[in-house]
This record gives C-alpha cells, structure tokens and sequence, in this order.
C-alpha cells in the first residue's frame, strides 16, 4: 500500500464501531442484490460518498480491447473533468493506480513529492483523496476514487483500508452482474432458437428424428461393445481350432467340407462383429492410404464374379492418377453401396461407379437401374435397422455404417431416387481431408 507518513487526523466520519460495521454491512447487502451494472457503480458511488461523508467521487471501468479506464459514474466532478472521461493505464492517479494494481491515499497532492511531476495536479481542487482499484483476486475491474471531504479533513489510513475493502465487493458484484447478463443473453439465444425451430412442423419432426437416431446409434453403441467383448475371444479360439482341424484332414474330404462350411460361417459372424463395432467408432484411427481407384475395381470385380449368373454389367469410370486417400473405412463404404445396387436390380441391369475430382472435393457416385427407392422411405435409409428385406439379406445397417464412415471424413452424401429408375448415391469427401 502506497501512503505517506500520515499526520494526526480525524477517522472515519466520527463513527462509532457499531455504526460503521451497520452502515458497511448495509453497502454490502445493496451491492449484492443490484442487477444493472450501471445501478450497481452508481448506488455504490453514492453509497460509499456517504459512508466517508465526501463530496466528489468517481468510478472507472477498465476494458481490457483497449487497455483504457472509462468514466462510468461521478458526483461532483466538474464539467472540464468529465472531458477527461476516459485515461490510458498509468495516465494521471486513477490510471497510475490501475497500472500498479495498488491503493493511493493523497493527504496534500500540493505537497506530495510523488505526484510532484504531475502536470495535472493543480486541477485537483481538494488536496486529499483515496484511490482505490477495484480487484478481482489478480484483475483489474476498474478504479474508485473518493475525495473532497465535506468535514475539510483529510484522508486516513483506516479509510484507505475500509474502502479497499468495499472495492473488492464492488468488483466481485461488478462481474457477477456482467456474468448475470451474459448468461440471460445466451438463455434467451437459446429459447429464441427453440422458437424458430419449434416454429417449422417439419424442423420439429427432422429434430426429433435426429435425436431418436442418436439414440439408437448410441443403443447400437452400447450393444456392439458387449458383442465385441464376449464374442472375439471365443470366435477367435473358434476360429483357430476349426484352422488346426483342417490341417489335420488331409484325407478325410467329407470332414473337410463340413470344416469349411464351418470356417465360412465363422468368417461371416466375424465380419458382422466388426460392422457392430464400426458403427459404435466414432473416431477411426487413420494409418494407411488407399488407391480409390484400384480398391473400386477391385470391389466391382469380386461382385461381378458373384453375379454372373445375372446379366448384370458393373461400369467403372475412374480417372488415373487420382491420389491416394486415407483410409477410414473407404471399402466398406463401397461394399455397402454396391451389395444395395445389386439387391436393388431384379433381373438384368447396370451398376455405373464415378468419380471426379475437383480442387477442393472429390466426387464418387454410384448409380444402379434397380427398383429405386420410394419417397416415404428415403429420409429413413440411413437410419439404423431400417430395412426393407429378408431377415437373411440384411439387418439395415449397412447405410447406416457407410453413414459414419462419411462423417468420419468430414464429407456429405445424397441420394435421389425415382421409384422404378434407380438411385443414385453421390458421396463428397473434401479433397484437405482425405489427401
Ligand atoms: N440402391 C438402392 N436401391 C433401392 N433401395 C435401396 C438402395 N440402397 C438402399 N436401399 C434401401 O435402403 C434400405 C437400407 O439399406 P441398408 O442400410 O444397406 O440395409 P439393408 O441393405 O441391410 O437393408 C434397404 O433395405 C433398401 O430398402
Ligand atoms: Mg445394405
């Protein structure tokens, strides 16, 4: 605390304890239940004048954007001062007392060698103040400065430490109202948001759709995770028990179909453990890359070979050279998309695959002639379980995965379908994503 050796005064008002703790506790309970901020610096301006029974007071407030202290209430300062509403830290007392973070008591500012420089000084028209900053444990919220006592005694060190004590209740209650207010701004954001939203049928609908879907992919979550923990061990020792028997069969044919049959059936309840948990990842931890257009002719050839007893034809239009992409799980985003177009087709048919590149996307689409998709149903493809066939065809997952794969990469898919003119699926991934 910064004071000069203090000459015998007079305290505080000439109150006696009990006054004074009655009066201090009644400035405390008003500032505490203010809820402008603007009421708060001027009830506790006046509040705190009347406490220390003087004439002239004023509060600054800091704004940090521009490291300056504003003006935010006086009483009895005179016009020319008020010109001087706004000082830069360490301009003048108020601005030397926010730069130092540390009380001033000014008995004589005539006499007082520190403020000897100032070019001001003479404007001060009483001689003793008190110059408090208004903290926050270490911030700065602003200044109070009290001076101009209507008794025409100076100030003592007690008042000092009184009024450094009421400042931090003032700044606390200073925040606590911003805060206050912020929190009311952002709750009535948030309802007029409600509002908008609540005001469209069909927002409402898409909303609820949405968080029914979050539901259950948190449902699917959940249930995969239990799969995959008590079913990989044993499908594992399954697995390599079924591995070893087949080693041991070279004579027995007959056994060793049945142990294929049996290594297939494990092969698939496998794969079906790894979609579960495909769909409960929310993050895929990206380490190799993929050449798009290899993995695409790749997945329409092994297709191709399982349909040829269709008079199916599967076009690939791939441009070379296309770089390759992180693989998040691109593969079965294809195997997905086609197995659909292939279940979609009755009879004879084509399944055309694209892709384009641009500077800052990559465009794929996958176009089928099958039976297309009827409107009721196209909002609801991706959803989990969703699903318009046979228990042993499918369980309605598999958009559902390609869904999060392309969320993964941060990319959009769409779908247009006409009923009986197949449907085309168009997947964007951005080109900084994937690259
Ligand atoms: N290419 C397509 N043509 C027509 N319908 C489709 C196509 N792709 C998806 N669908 C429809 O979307 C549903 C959901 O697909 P999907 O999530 O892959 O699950 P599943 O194939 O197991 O039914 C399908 O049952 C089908 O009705
Ligand atoms: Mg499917």
């Amino acid at each position: 605390m910064m004071t000069t050796p203090s000459e015998p005064d007079v305290p505080v008002a000439d109150l006696g304890q009990s006054e004074l703790f009655q009066k201090v506790a009644d400035i405390c309970s008003v500032v505490n239940s203010v809820l402008d901020p603007q009421d708060l610096l001027d009830i506790s301006l006046r509040r705190v004048m009347g406490l220390f029974g003087a004439n002239r007071g004023s509060i600054f407030i800091f704004s940090p954007e521009d490291d300056t202290l504003r003006l935010r209430v006086s009483v009895g300062l005179k016009m020319e001062e008020k010109d001087r509403m706004t000082k830069r830290m360490g301009q003048g007392i108020v601005g030397r007392v926010a730069e130092e973070k540390k009380p001033v008591i000014v008995q004589d500012i005539e006499n007082d060698r520190r403020f000897s420089n100032f070019k001001a000084r003479k404007a001060y028209s009483s001689g003793s103040f008190i110059c408090v900053p208004l903290m926050l444990k270490a911030e700065l919220i602003g200044v109070i400065n009290i001076s101009d006592k209507i008794s025409g005694h100076r100030f003592v060190d007690e008042e000092l430490q009184l009024l450094d004590f009421l400042a931090s209740q003032i700044a606390l209650n200073y925040r606590r109202i911003i805060l206050y207010a912020k929190f009311r701004e952002i709750v009535k954001e948030s309802r007029d948001l409600r509002d908008q939203l609540g005001a469209s049928g069909r927002e409402k609908e898409y909303l609820k759709r949405q968080v029914d879907i979050q539901e259950r992919l948190a449902t699917i979550g959940k249930l995969a995770g239990g799969i995959a923990h008590e079913f990989n061990n044993p499908l594992d020792g399954v697995m390599r028990y079924t591995n070893l028997c087949l080693r041991h069969t070279h004579n027995d044919e007959v056994l060793r179909g049945y142990l294929m049959e049996i290594q297939q059936g494990l092969r698939r309840m496998a794969n079906i453990v790894r979609n579960l948990l495909a769909c409960s990842r929310s993050e895929h931890l990206a380490t190799t890359r993929v050449d798009l257009k290899g993995l695409l002719e790749r997945c329409a050839g092994s297709l191709r070979a399982e349909q040829e007893s269709r008079n199916i034809t599967i076009n690939c239009d791939i441009p070379d050279g296309l770089p390759p992409i992180v693989d998040l799980g691109i593969e079965r985003v294809f195997s997905n998309l086609l197995r659909n177009a292939l279940d979609s087709i009755d009879r004879d048919g084509k399944v055309d695959i694209s892709v384009r590149l641009g500077p800052d996307e990559m465009e794929i689409i996958v176009r089928d002639s099958g039976k297309g998709i009827p409107p009721d149903h196209i909002e609801q493809i991706f959803e989990p379980f969703f699903t318009t066939k046979d228990i042993d065809k499918g369980c309605g997952l598999g958009l559902t995965i390609v869904g999060e794969i392309i969320k993964a990469y941060r990319g959009r898919i769409g779908v247009e379908s006409r009923p009986e003119s197949g449907a085309v699926f168009t997947i964007v991934l951005p080109a900084h994503k994937i690259l």
